[in-house]
């Protein structure tokens, strides 16, 4: 019996389905490689943190660049959804989805000054502050565009999530946010500014984080800070605890939202702050998958080698981070399982999608890389001049194209050669 991470992908008749279409009818219509989403699970997944609040004022902003697709945008943006945005370029998408600029905080180490004067004209909720010399570009931008500009401070607590290094941000040698014994000072400069609101604290401590503790660590810090702040008479209306929420990609355990966002619940007890979120992960990464082809199988050296069509370039995340994908046939075929390699056609040592994996396959097979709804298509790239993958959103019986597939004449079309 296959044990799936979200139950939106179920095995029916020995084929693997996205609600309830078959995969292998998604690869016959759109081809392969591709990325195949569930609505019923994004839906599931937003709703799963935002009813966790009940009465409490909060707001949900999805983190764009676990996957920033239009489509996904526009579903969260119809279910209420905030957005935490890092680029100027993430806000333009917000706002062509539909989304509301009202509910979207804009984090990041680097803004440029043209990134705050859009964000300013748009009128986003908030910034979330990551240095002094940003806050001062901040003022000058809002206060030579004649507005005031709300801004968190976002404080670096110094607590190790216990993940993947690469996506460690709250520990004091990373490049994010305000060392915590700086947080204090940079407020009381902030009161100062001209062009500058207060609105609230902020951090951000990584990424697919599995326990509570860090969570919890980092939590206990801003309340530290809050408590000072309001001693000093300095008011802030909420409290934004980042992203981060792990989820299950093997047989990690991490909280559920509803638990994740009760156990934040019962600490902020008696605080009159506002929570906001900011997921990204686990809204999207157990709603995906990528599906695609063997195209060669190969023994090297004793090794057995299935040779796909998907690559690096389509699912980063192997290759960087050493991730685990459960990789799933299709179909089910009888026959010897053996222990493969799987790989894409991409010439780097690194252009593996699963080690050591035991699978039953032929040329010709399906494969579904499973929980790739996150960080796999927003970090793919035409590395070996490979078009970008399509994507499709499963609703039910119905299948949407919700991007084409690129083909290589995009890839090249702003490119000239000499005259
Ligand atoms: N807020 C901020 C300020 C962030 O930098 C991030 C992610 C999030 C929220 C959302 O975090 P999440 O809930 O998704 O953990 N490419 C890596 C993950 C990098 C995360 C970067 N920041 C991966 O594939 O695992």
């Amino acid at each position: 019996m296959d044990r799936f991470s979200s139950s939106h992908f179920s095995r029916r008749g020995g084929q693997l389905c996205v609600e309830e279409v078959s995969l292998t009818e998604v690869a016959q219509r759109f081809g392969t490689p591709c990325y195949v989403y569930s609505r019923a699970a994004l839906t599931a997944a937003f709703q799963s943190f935002d009813r966790a609040f009940g009465d409490t004022p909060h707001l949900v902003c999805y983190s764009v660049k676990a996957n920033s697709n239009l489509a996904l945008l526009n579903l969260f943006a119809r279910l209420g959804s905030g957005f935490d945005i890092v680029s100027g370029g993430e806000l333009t998408r917000v706002l062509a989805a539909g989304g509301d600029p009202r509910k979207v905080v804009f984090s990041g180490v680097g803004k440029s000054a043209g990134e705050i004067r859009q964000a300013l004209e748009a009128r986003i909720l908030c910034f979330n502050i990551e240095s002094p010399a940003e806050l001062r570009r901040v003022s000058e931008v809002a206060s030579a565009a004649r507005v005031t500009a709300d801004v968190s401070v976002r404080v670096n607590p110094d607590v190790d999530p216990k993940t993947h290094p690469y996506i460690s941000t709250g520990l004091k040698q990373n490049k994010f946010g305000v060392p915590f014994q700086d947080a204090l000072a940079l407020y009381r400069e902030a009161a100062r500014q001209p062009g500058i609101r207060l609105l609230g604290i902020d951090c951000h401590i990584g990424s697919d984080i599995a326990a509570m503790p860090p969570f919890l660590d980092a939590l206990a810090k801003l309340l530290e800070l809050v408590d000072r702040l309001i001693a000093e008479g300095i008011r802030i209306d909420h409290l934004d605890l980042g992203g981060g929420l792990g989820i299950r990609y093997r047989d990690e355990d991490p909280p559920a939202p509803r638990e994740y966002v009760s156990a934040l619940l019962q600490v902020l007890k008696g605080y009159p702050l506002k929570v906001l979120l900011e997921p990204g992960r686990a809204l999207v990464g157990n709603a995906g998958a990528l599906l695609t082809r063997v195209e060669y199988l190969k023994r090297s050296d004793g090794r057995d080698f299935a040779i796909v069509d998907a690559a690096m370039n389509d699912l980063l995340r192997p290759a960087l981070y050493g991730a685990w994908h459960d990789i799933q046939p299709v179909e089910l075929r009888a026959g010897v399982a053996r222990r493969y390699e799987v790989v894409g056609p991409i010439c780097e040592s690194a252009d593996f999608l699963g080690h050591d994996r035991e699978l039953a396959v032929e040329q010709g097979d399906l494969l579904a890389v499973m929980s790739a709804g996150a960080y796999g298509m927003s970090m793919s790239s035409n590395y070996n001049t490979r078009p970008r993958a399509p994507e499709i959103m499963a609703d039910g019986s119905r299948l949407h194209l919700i991007r084409s597939r690129e083909s290589v004449d995009q890839l090249f079309a702003l490119e000239r050669v000499l005259p």
